[in-house]
């Protein structure tokens, strides 16, 4: 399994670090199978596979659930595991302690956690207790209500300023990594010159060390609109639809099952069975 050095060493030799967000066991181990470097379980769980508008309802017990599913899929497989919302912020202890679930119950390789400010201190006592920790910044979904929505962050130079300022923060207090969500890529650019540890960006443009994205979108299973960020390389969806549709009408005609589906008792049995 790749770790935190070999993604150190990954940036250094400017090879591209893929991560692609799985929730269950068949993706994981899809994705394990595809060479993906780092597996992310994202609370985007909450919207792409639990129907909720938004990643704010997702709970600890969600990412715990779904992280052990994934985990049982990708053994071998670097996994990132989302402290979902408001699972950070009530105190430090608590803070640790899910944290902590994550990594010991679920087997999460490191936790994401979104923001810095006291999210920077946060970061630092994880890295303290033996918690490999990704950052993200710019776009952070949990904070929607305060943004007021999902806009690019930091394209003026006042907040491309913060960013800088809040990456380095949070690489000072001890992230493996740096995800990036929708800045302009100049300043992700930038951002990746400056760092030493990955950036990994999702609409930051190309030249981030590495790339994630959400694994619904560039397959297209379930998802009726994908951001400007996103390709889709696949659409499974109409494939799915067709296959489910062709069992409905099979089983309303009855030319499903056929033989080659079906048990059958031999025919001295059968006189047996009705005398
Ligand atoms: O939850 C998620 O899938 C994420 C990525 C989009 C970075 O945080
Ligand atoms: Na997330």
């Amino acid at each position: 399994m790749k770790t935190r050095l070999d993604f150190m060493k990954m940036k250094k030799n400017n090879e591209p670090i893929v991560m692609l967000t799985a929730y269950d066991y068949p993706t994981a181990k899809l994705a394990e199978r595809a060479d993906v470097d780092m597996i992310l379980v994202g609370d985007s769980l909450g919207m792409v596979v639990l129907g909720y508008d938004s990643t704010i309802p997702v709970t600890i017990e969600d990412m715990i659930h779904h992280t052990k599913a994934v985990k049982r899929g990708a053994k071998n497989t670097f996994v990132v595991t989302d402290m979902p919302f408001m699972s950070y912020h009530i105190s430090k202890s608590l803070s640790l302690q899910n944290a902590a679930r994550l990594m010991q119950e679920a087997g999460a390789d490191a936790v994401k956690v979104e923001g810095a400010n006291e999210v920077t201190e946060l970061i630092e006592a994880l890295t303290n207790g033996g918690i490999p920790v990704v950052a993200h910044l710019g776009l952070t979904p949990q904070s929607v209500g305060v943004l007021g929505g999902y806009k690019v962050q930091g394209k003026d130079v006042e907040s491309a300023k913060r960013l800088l300022a809040d990456a380095h923060a949070c690489q000072k207090a001890g992230a493996i990594a740096l995800v990036l969500e929708c800045v302009p890529r100049q300043l992700s650019e930038e951002l990746t010159n400056q760092l030493d540890i990955p950036t990994i960006g999702i609409g930051a443009g190309v030249s981030t060390d590495g790339q994630v994205l959400v694994f619904h979108d560039i397959v297209g299973y379930g998802v009726d609109r994908v951001p400007k960020f996103v390709k889709q390389y696949v659409n499974v969806s109409e494939t799915i639809e067709g296959a489910i549709q062709q069992y409905v009408s099979e089983v309303k005609f009855r030319s499903f099952p056929e033989e080659r589906h079906t048990f059958s008792m031999k025919e001295e049995e059968l006189h047996g069975l009705y005398g």
